[in-house]
């Protein structure tokens, strides 16, 4: 949820001085200096005001560590992933952890993180965290699922130059010593129809990149979406393969996804035409693929994605992880990647940024927007000069009779915005509070995190 952050008019109107300048110029500068002024957000700070620690690892980016460090927070720093055990004895005095993928978080190493109040994930994928197991201890999960779109959109312009140009066939043939220059088979892509299947962030990334290169952009989604530039969305899928030169997929895995390619679609591509796969590897029914290129129906493939990939670099790509890897693999104008659509050093510094900045905001503010195993709740920024507010953070289980309880502790003062969510079995309910002293704040914290239903509560200041 974005707020949006009001105007004070009394800000304004005390700042105006008609005389100096024209009241209109006078006035725009003046409300753009008070909008800057209201919307610095208060820094806020544990009400027990212990230092918070930050355990990262896996060599996260050390901008994120900087930003971090800029806040005041103490962060141990170290480029390896830890061992469940290394983390059950370790993670005790941490209120946050960063890792990346190697990293696995169990349901034994959150029992172990007492003072635990947030896990990031510096990557896309979030397989490594028990993330129910983390949601009913009151830990927000954050991670970074869009930060390579553009480079995943990259590469498929590259790809559709390629297959176009049998640009791996001449490479490959000159590396062992053949020359073989023709043209026969091999096109521009100016001016060819260029058909998306899923026009999410990918997907649109491409549209605009594609019509730079002159072609014709379809695509094919399940949502009504605006098309960006001159791209046309089509209502099925058969339209879209029918009418496309290139098909390439950006859909996600779903039930509905899973061999969405497969015998009958390739033969509603046209004849020539080249598909192309940086999405999922079970989305395409490779088989199939494998006869629809053999029978010369299609002219060439990229592929990105898998259905069973290597667990680690090195390791071979053969028909014992997929029965037909071996024969994919000597097809002429197929391209093979080993799942490096995203794979940048701009996605990784961009996921550093993107994930550092939501366990900022959520030990700072409390916003979980973005959380992947929480309700996402926020509440626009305190500013510097709301300096009476408290803002509380109460995690509870998701059970009937809560929010009756918090509010009869709340009743006694000016609730300034407050706002709730639940997902699972967890709730989350985000306050500001005026007009409380101090010296209530311990009573008034003990009586909302004694309920039955308390996961976490925190009083930000
Ligand atoms: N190769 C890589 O390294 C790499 C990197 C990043 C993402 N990906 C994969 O790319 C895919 C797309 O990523 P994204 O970030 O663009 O996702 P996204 O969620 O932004 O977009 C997916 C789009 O697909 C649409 N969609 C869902 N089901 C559909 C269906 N049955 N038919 C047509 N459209 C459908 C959705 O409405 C949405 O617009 C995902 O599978 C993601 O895992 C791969």
């Amino acid at each position: 949820m974005s707020v949006p952050i009001p105007v004070n008019p009394h800000v304004v109107a005390a700042s105006i001085s008609p005389s100096s300048a024209s009241i209109h110029d006078h006035f725009s500068t003046v409300r753009r200096q008070s909008i800057t002024e209201i919307r610095q957000p208060k820094i806020l700070h544990p009400l027990e005001n212990e230092g918070l620690r930050l355990l990262i690892l896996e060599n996260i980016s050390m901008d994120a560590v900087a930003s971090f460090r800029g806040q005041g927070y103490h962060v141990d720093h170290y480029s390896k992933a830890m061992s469940e055990d290394e983390l059950v004895q370790k993670i005790a005095s941490y209120h946050a952890i960063g890792i990346r993928s190697k990293t696995k978080i169990t349901e034994r190493v959150l029992k172990a993180a007492s003072k635990l109040l947030v896990i990031g994930c510096f990557c896309i994928g979030t397989n490594q965290v028990d993330l129910a197991a983390a949601a009913r201890t009151g830990i927000p999960v954050f991670n970074s699922p869009f930060s390579n779109s553009r480079s995943v959109a990259e590469l498929v312009m590259s790809e559709l130059v390629a297959l176009s140009r049998q640009l791996f066939e001449r490479a490959y043939e000159l590396r062992t010593g053949i020359w073989n220059k023709q043209s026969k088979g091999c096109w521009e892509v100016r001016g060819k129809t260029l058909g998306i299947v899923g026009y999410g962030h990918i997907g649109a990334q491409l549209s605009v990149l594609a019509e730079a290169f002159a072609m014709r952009v379809l695509f094919y989604d399940v949502i009504n979406i605006m098309p960006l530039g001159s791209a046309r969305q089509v209502d099925s899928l058969a339209t879209l393969l029918a009418e496309s030169d290139f098909v390439t997929l950006h859909v996600p895995e779903l039930p509905e996804t899973i061999n969405m390619i497969s015998k009958q679609q390739l033969a509603q591509m046209k004849k020539g035409s080249y598909l192309i796969n940086n999405a999922r590897g079970r989305v395409v029914d490779i088989p199939a693929l494998i006869d629809a290129l053999r029978s010369n129906h299609l002219a060439g493939a990229a592929i990105d994605v898998f259905p069973s990939e290597p667990g680690s670099n090195g390791a071979p790509f053969d028909d014992q992880l997929n029965p037909w890897a071996n024969v994919l693999r000597a097809l002429p104008n197929v391209i093979l990647t080993p799942h490096i659509g995203g794979s940048t050093e701009e996605a990784q510094k961009m996921i550093g940024a993107e994930v550092a900045q939501a366990l900022l905001r959520y030990l700072g503010y409390g916003s979980t927007i973005g959380a992947v195993n929480f309700p996402e709740v926020d509440l626009r920024a305190i500013s510097a000069e709301q300096g009476g507010l408290i803002r509380i953070c109460h995690v509870h289980k998701n059970q009937p009779g809560v929010l009756k309880q918090v509010n009869e502790a709340l009743s006694p003062y000016n609730v300034e915005k407050q706002y709730s969510d639940s997902k699972g079995e967890v709730a989350y309910v985000m306050a500001d509070i005026a007009d409380v002293s101090f010296k209530e704040l311990p009573q008034l914290k003990d009586r909302i995190s004694s309920t039955d239903a308390n996961i976490i509560t925190r009083f930000l200041t």
